[in-house]
C-alpha cells in the first residue's frame, strides 16, 4: 500500500485533538517541519486547518560559547598558557590560544586578577593557579538558560559567546471545512468535466492572486529601441506615415545637393563626414532634376540668386554615410512632387540611424538616430511649425518650449527648439527645426504654395534623460549591459 501522505497524517491526527505544536509533532512523526508547513499551508489555504503562530526567542551557544563550555573560558585558556615562573610576550600568548580567544579574554583575566600587564614591556605575568582559579564564565555557560539576569546575559552576548535565537512553531486545529478525508481539488476547468458533468461535484483550487508572475525567458528590445517604438506610437498618433529609411549609404545628391547645402560647405568634409571608398560613385540620380539642382546652386532661380559658385556633379555623386536623415526626406519629398496624379498633402516621420566623423566623447558617438518630421501642404507657416512641434513634444512630456532663431542651408526660417526639462530642471537644446526654401522645394516639382515644415532630433538625447544615463556609451555601442536593457521599464512617456 502506498505510504500515507502528510496532508491524510495531519488531518487524521486532527480528529481527536489539536496539534499543540507542529516542530514536536513533525520530530514525533520523524518528518521534517518544513514537509509539514508545506502541507499545512496548502490544508489550511483550503480550509480544513487553522493555524497559529507561536514564536519564542531564547539564548544558544555561538561556536566560541561552545568551544568555551568544553575548552574553558578565554581568560582560562589564556590564563592556562602562561608560564608560571616567568613573564610571556604578549605575540607568543597569542600565538599560542589564537587571536579570538586573546582578545577575547585577556580584559577578563587582568579584571580577575589572574593576570598582569608588566609596564614597560607589555609583558603578560601570572597572577594565579589555573588549577585553582573558579571558571565563573564557563559555568554560565554550561547552565545558560533565560533565568539567568539580563545583566549576565548581555555581557556575554557581547563576548559573542551566546546568541538569540528564535523558534517558530503552530499550533494546528480544525478548520471550517474540515474533513478527515482531503477531496482531491483540480486547478482547471477542463473540456472532460464540462461534457461527463463532473465539473458539478469538483472542488476547484482556489485561485491564487498573490501568486508571483514567472519572468518569461525571451529577449528584450534594447534601451533605445524601447523609446523609438514610443516616438513611433506618438507620430503614428498624430497622422504620420514613416518613410523607408533602409539606406544608410547615400549621396552626396541626396544628402547635401537636393537640400541646396552648397558644394563648400563644411559639413562636406571628411573631417565631419565618412565618404565611401568602393564603390566611391553613385549609379544614378535623376538627371533633369539633377540639372535644376545645378541650376540652382550655381545662378539661381525662383526668385533666388543661387550661391554663384561652380557647382560640380561629381561632388554630388560621391557615396558617404548618411548625415542626417533629412536625406531620406529629400527623396521623400521629391517622389511626392513626382507621384502620380501630383502632389497630395503628406506628413512624414522617420527614425533611424545616421553618422557623422565626431571625436567620441560621453555624449558623442560617430553613429546615432534621428527622429524627423516633416509636413507638406498648402499654405502651411512658421505658426503651423511651432503648433505641430509644440504638440509633438507635449506628447512626450516636455511642455515648456522656447524656439531660437538658428541657420541651415535648407531652412529658412530655421529654429533651435528648447525644452524646459522637469528630471533636469534646466533649459536643454532639444531639436532643430525649419521651413524648407523654395530653392529646395522647386526644383523637385513641387506645386506653387506647397510649403514644408520639419524638425529633427536626436533619440540618444532624450533617452539619456529619461532613463538618467550620463555616458552615451553605456547606452550604444560595446559597453552596453545586456541586464540594462532587461530592468529598463517599457514606457516612460
Ligand atoms: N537635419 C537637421 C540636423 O541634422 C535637423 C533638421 C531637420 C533641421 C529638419 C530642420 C529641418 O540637425
Amino acid at each position: 500500500a502506498p505510504a500515507a501522505s502528510l496532508d491524510g497524517v495531519i488531518l487524521r491526527a486532527l480528529e481527536s485533538a489539536d496539534i499543540a505544536d507542529s516542530r514536536c509533532w513533525a520530530d514525533e512523526q520523524g518528518v521534517s517541519h518544513d514537509d509539514v508547513e508545506r502541507e499545512m499551508n496548502s490544508l489550511e489555504s483550503e480550509g480544513y486547518i487553522t493555524k497559529t503562530l507561536n514564536q519564542t526567542l531564547f539564548w544558544e551557544l555561538t561556536p566560541a560559547g561552545e568551544e568555551a563550555v568544553a575548552q574553558g573560558s578565554p581568560e582560562l585558556v589564556i590564563l592556562k598558557a602562561l608560564p608560571a615562573e616567568e613573564a610571556a610576550a604578549q605575540a607568543d600568548v597569542k600565538a599560542k590560544v589564537g587571536d579570538d580567544v586573546f582578545k577575547g579574554g585577556l580584559g577578563i583575566a587582568k579584571k580577575n586578577g589572574w593576570v598582569e600587564i608588566e609596564k614597560g614591556t607589555g609583558n603578560i605575568v601570572r597572577k594565579a593557579d589555573p588549577a585553582a582559579v573558579e571558571d565563573k564564565t564557563a559555568s554560565l555557560l554550561k547552565g545558560l538558560s533565560d533565568a539567568l539576569d539580563a545583566k549576565t546575559l548581555k555581557e556575554l552576548k557581547r563576548r559573542k559567546l551566546i546568541a538569540q535565537g528564535k523558534r517558530t512553531a503552530w499550533t494546528l486545529g480544525k478548520g471550517a471545512s474540515y474533513a478527515v478525508e482531503r477531496r482531491r481539488t483540480a486547478a482547471d476547468l477542463t473540456a472532460a468535466m464540462l461534457a461527463d458533468g463532473s465539473w458539478r461535484d469538483t472542488t476547484f483550487k482556489p485561485y491564487n492572486f498573490d501568486a508571483e508572475g514567472t519572468v518569461p525567458a525571451c529577449g528584450v528590445e534594447h534601451t533605445l529601441l524601447k523609446v523609438r517604438t514610443e516616438f513611433r506610437r506618438v507620430l503614428f498618433e498624430m497622422g504620420f506615415a514613416e518613410m523607408p529609411t533602409s539606406r544608410f549609404v547615400e549621396s552626396c545628391f541626396w544628402n547635401f545637393d537636393a537640400l541646396f547645402q552648397p558644394q563648400s560647405h563644411p559639413a562636406r568634409d571628411a573631417h565631419d563626414t565618412f565618404f565611401v571608398s568602393k564603390p566611391g560613385v553613385a549609379r544614378h540620380v535623376p538627371e533633369d532634376y539633377c540639372e535644376r539642382v545645378k541650376t540652382v546652386h550655381q545662378t539661381g532661380g525662383y526668385g533666388s540668386r543661387g550661391y554663384g559658385t561652380v557647382w560640380e556633379r561629381s561632388e554630388a555623386d560621391k557615396l558617404i554615410l548618411r548625415t542626417h536623415t533629412t536625406a531620406v526626406s529629400s527623396r521623400m519629398l521629391y517622389e511626392l512632387a513626382n507621384q502620380e496624379g501630383g502632389f497630395t498633402p503628406k506628413k512624414y516621420f522617420s527614425i533611424d540611424r545616421v553618422f557623422r566623423n565626431e571625436t567620441l566623447d560621453a555624449t558623442h558617438l560617430a553613429e546615432f538616430h534621428q527622429v524627423e518630421g516633416v509636413v507638406a501642404d498648402y499654405g502651411l507657416g512658421l505658426a503651423d511649425l511651432i503648433g505641430t512641434i509644440r504638440d509633438f513634444f507635449r506628447r512626450i512630456g516636455i511642455t515648456n518650449l522656447r524656439f531660437k532663431p538658428a541657420y541651415n542651408p535648407y531652412t529658412e526660417p530655421s529654429m533651435e527648439v528648447f525644452g524646459y526639462h522637469p528630471d533636469l530642471k534646466c533649459w536643454t537644446e532639444i531639436g532643430n527645426s525649419g521651413i524648407f526654401r523654395p530653392e529646395m522645394l522647386a526644383p523637385m516639382g513641387l506645386p506653387e504654395g506647397v510649403r514644408v515644415i520639419a524638425w529633427g532630433l536626436s533619440l540618444e538625447r532624450p533617452t539619456m534623460i529619461k532613463y538618467r544615463y550620463s555616458n552615451i556609451r553605456d547606452l550604444f555601442g560595446h559597453k552596453v549591459q545586456v541586464a540594462a536593457s532587461k530592468s529598463t521599464p517599457i514606457v516612460r512617456f
